[in-house]
């Protein structure tokens, strides 16, 4: 049973870590006054800083795009590390051990526990399994296969390496799988959840994919968890996938991945190329490159790449030198400058007049595609030749522009090699010293951090966080302001009585403040990160987040509003509610003398307060 990190750990680590370390080890921070520090915002583009970093809340809030969190919501969004993977970090930084709840180490990612979800998984995998072997049955056997054989062929696959991707084909018709597979209502529910099955408005249950290639798409351990699905000859859409399940995400699956690896393709090359479409990855295969991966249709992600990583040192991308393929390179390096350790290296190939890997193979030959793979611009070339483009160095301003587009981008970079190369050849670029350029692009400050950052993986920020954030802080109801002002200064639960009954009022929200002063009182010292980090996981975590950055909305002194509201929380509210009930029970069935009495107290009560606000 995979143990879950403690809560009273999480609530442990926090305070031995400083989010002000972890900040400034990759984005280099300045003082701002009152334990506050400030940079401009790795989440967004920015000229002038927004983004800060209290030390006192250990917390970091971004006032251009909203970007906010704790030390871990740092690692989760900086680091693209997942929340296990960030607690590591941290502890590994603090030199204590992860503890868990089971006292067994989990497996990190693993199923949880549950035995009900992992049986749940298990039918989904064996349904997915299931479904693959028909469609490759129905390759061999059904009566239009002719049509998918012919395709194949006529792409240039010979029927071994069409095996060994276990290729298959859906034949026509709108009800090939699902009575082939579907005969319990239970394996139905199972094919539809793995997207294979669909259900329309009338409740009728048909093929997702009907006259197509399948492609089997295999995770990381060997279990077919996806297909692609090629239309046969024209139409739209030409490639349709499974959608994402609890066993399926895009960002993480490289199409033909355990294949090279487990054929060995990967360690004995020790590279791997990167391809936009599954044929290339079959085509490449079948003219004897074997080490090549593809994505999904998206953007090479984080996880992709280190997963990569970790088999090999070299990976090629490989893309359409369209517009398209330009930016999904660009991207692509983005994502890998936090990732590429010491000897390890990314190149680009960018293919034109139309050409993918395998029309490349097909028309001119592995060997001609070898050359091409040899040739790759690596990675610096290709960051400075996008730079160079970017910026006019005849301009006045053209040096300390390519700069300051550099500056972030060398930032993010997770070796110092790298680094240096990078400043160096910018620096001849802009006819600046090597010091210099090196100085403006904060080489060496990140050098010394980095080596006080501990095991801490550096990693990427290239994706926009969602923004949309801070609405005015008027709109905020009353308990909403003080959960605000209680998890930025935590000793506000002092204020509130022993005995008293938060929840009496009933309001929205009234809820979980009780239960954060009932915390806070087993705990005094939990900060405000300890605080949010209880949350993580359920539907008030992303409120709290917000809420605890909210300072700049709120009075500067928190007491005596903090007060007032748990007056009305403590008092007034649940009295207007009595009185209310009261006066309904007058209408409906009248009160006896005991109700009238405390009727009569509770107005009289209620005028005072009502007279003492308005004096
Ligand atoms: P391409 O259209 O470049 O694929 O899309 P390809 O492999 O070269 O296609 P053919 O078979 O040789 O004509 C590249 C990848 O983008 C995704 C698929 O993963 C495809 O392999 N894609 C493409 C889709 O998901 N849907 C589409 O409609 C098209
Ligand atoms: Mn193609």
């Amino acid at each position: 049973m995979a143990g879950r990190i403690s809560q009273s750990f999480i609530d442990e680590l926090l305070t031995r870590v400083d989010i002000v370390d972890i900040v400034d080890a990759r984005v280099p921070l300045t003082r701002a006054g009152g334990g506050e520090f400030k940079a401009r915002c790795p989440f967004h583009d920015e000229k002038t800083p927004s983004f800060t970093v209290s030390q006192r809340k250990q917390f970091y809030h971004c006032f251009g795009c909203g970007a906010h969190g704790t030390a871990i919501g740092f690692l989760m969004q900086y680091s693209h590390m997942d929340f296990p993977e960030a607690v590591e970090n941290l502890a590994a930084l603090a030199g204590v051990e992860v503890q868990r709840e089971s006292g067994g180490r989990g497996v990190i990612g693993g199923g949880n526990g549950d035995g009900e979800a992992v049986k749940a998984r298990q039918n989904l995998y064996d349904a997915i399994d299931e479904a693959g072997k028909f469609f490759r049955d129905m390759l061999r056997k059904h009566p239009q296969a002719g049509e998918a054989i012919d395709y194949l062929k006529g792409r240039g696959l010979s029927g071994q390496t069409v095996a060994n991707f276990g290729i298959g084909y859906a034949p026509d018709g709108y009800d090939n799988l699902r009575s082939a597979l579907g005969g319990t209502e239970e394996k139905k529910q199972c094919l539809i959840t793995a997207g294979l099955l669909k259900k329309n408005e009338s409740g009728k249950v048909y093929d997702r994919f009907r006259r197509r290639v399948m492609f089997p798409i295999v995770d990381y351990r060997g279990r077919v968890v996806a297909f692609g699905g090629r239309i046969i000859g024209d139409g739209k859409p030409k490639y349709l996938n499974s959608p994402e399940t609890a066993v399926f995400s895009k960002g993480a699956e490289l199409y033909g991945l355990h294949r090279a690896r487990s054929k060995g393709a990967l360690q004995k090359s020790r590279r791997c190329l990167v391809v936009e479409g599954y044929m290339d990855v079959v085509s490449l295969a079948e003219h004897g490159i074997p080490n090549a991966v593809a994505t999904l249709g998206t953007a090479t992600t984080d996880r992709h790449l280190a997963r990569l990583f970790r088999v090999v040192d070299e990976v090629v991308f490989c893309f359409d030198g369209d517009r398209a393929g330009r930016a999904a390179a660009w991207k692509a390096l983005q994502v890998c400058l936090p990732l590429l350790k010491d000897a390890q290296s990314a190149s680009f190939l960018l293919l034109t007049g139309g050409d993918d890997p395998d029309t490349v193979v097909r028309k001119a030959g592995a060997g001609e595609m070898q050359k091409r793979i040899a040739a790759a611009k690596p990675l610096p070339a290709f960051l400075l030749q996008h730079l160079r483009e970017s910026v006019d160095l005849n301009q006045l301003d053209g040096p300390a522009r390519l700069a300051e587009l550099a500056r972030p981008l060398v930032a993010r970079m997770g070796q110092e090699v790298l680094q240096q190369v990078v400043s160096d050849r910018l620096a001849a670029l802009a006819g600046l010293s090597a010091v210099e350029m090196a100085r403006s692009l904060g080489v060496g400050r990140r050098t010394l951090q980095r080596a006080g950052a501990g095991t801490v993986s550096p990693g990427a920020g290239t994706a926009p966080p969602d923004s949309g954030i801070a609405p005015a802080g008027a709109k905020l109801s009353p308990v909403a302001r003080a959960i605000s002002m209680l998890v930025q200064q935590p000793a506000l639960a002092q204020l509130v009585p022993a005995d008293a009954d938060l929840r009496a009022a009933g309001t929205p929200g009234a809820e979980l403040l009780a239960e954060l002063v009932e915390a806070l009182r087993e705990r005094p010292k939990l900060g405000t990160a300890a605080l949010v980090e209880r949350y993580r996981g359920t539907a008030n975590f992303p409120h709290l987040e917000k809420l605890a950055s909210w300072d700049h909305l709120l009075p500067d002194k928190f007491e005596p509003e903090f007060r007032g509201i748990l007056k009305k929380l403590l008092k007034t509210w649940p009295r207007r509610r009595e009185i209310d009930r009261l006066l309904a029970k007058n209408s409906a069935d009248g009160l006896s003398p005991a109700e009238k009495e405390r009727l009569k107290t509770l107005m009289k009560a209620a005028g005072k307060d009502k007279a003492a606000a308005g004096a």
